[in-house]
């Protein structure tokens, strides 16, 4: 797909987790105060935990390092997740090899869930377990469309700072479109501008404690 991979680097972040750097963007993949830590707050607690249906189709910007996949796996409850990724830039093997998700809890089969994820053939709905089904997408966010209505939206792109273009006003009224009713949206950026184009799409906006190193964070709600 996207002819040329920008180089990546291994990072560890402060709460042992691993993340990703891009140099060309002096930016990282996650917060360095804590990859996990930050994914559980933003993703896992403000968004999943939210959500009251018991079959659930999430939509995430950015697979990257496959993080709030495998974190939505090990803290699903009961009933299918029907998990779709948009990646345009996917990680090599090897740099897989080198994070270490996995390891940060005691589980007997957490590198093969890990690996199952990141294996899953792009473009293809893949079983990782009975009840949650994998599909990722070798694309560029500004080309996502797709029949499928989301309960939960993991917005994990790049800052704003770094990737203007997918932080405007018609990315969210693509995303708003793609929605259910009474589906959630959560992002760790809180930046007023972010706020205002989410608005225009149509979203309630709330402002919530960000996760350690960060102020606040943005869930947004369609409600209608
Ligand atoms: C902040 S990182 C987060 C990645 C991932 N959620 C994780 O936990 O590792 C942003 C991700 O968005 C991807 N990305 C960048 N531009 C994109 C685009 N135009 N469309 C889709 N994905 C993009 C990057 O390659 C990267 O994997």
């Amino acid at each position: 797909m996207s002819s040329i991979k920008p180089k990546v680097e291994i990072r560890l972040s402060a709460d042992g987790s691993t993340t990703l750097y891009r140099p060309d963007l002096d930016e990282h993949y996650h917060s360095v105060h804590g990859a996990i830590q930050e994914s559980m707050h933003v993703f896992i607690q403000a968004g999943l935990q939210r959500i009251e249906c018991q079959n659930i189709n999430i939509l995430e910007v950015g697979f990257g390092t496959g993080l709030n996949a495998f974190l939505t796996l090990l803290n699903k409850k009961e009933g299918q997740i029907n998990y779709h990724a948009i990646e345009k830039y996917p990680i090599s093997n090897q740099i897989v090899e080198t994070i270490n998700y996995p390891q940060q809890f005691n589980l007997q089969n957490g590198n093969d869930l890990f690996r199952a994820l990141h294996q899953a053939p792009w473009g293809k709905e893949v079983l990782i377990t009975d009840d949650f089904t994998l599909r990722k997408l070798e694309i560029d966010l500004l080309n996502f469309a797709s029949e499928i209505r989301y309960h939960l939206v993991y917005f994990d792109a790049f800052a704003p700072e770094k990737q203007p273009e997918l932080w405007t006003d018609q990315v969210f009224e693509t995303i708003f479109k793609h929605m259910q009713t009474g589906g959630i949206l959560t992002t760790y950026c809180a930046k007023g501008a972010v706020r205002r184009s989410m608005l225009a799409a149509g979203f309630k906006v709330e402002r919530l404690p960000g996760p350690p190193g960060k102020r606040q964070m943005i869930r947004a709600i369609k409600e209608s």
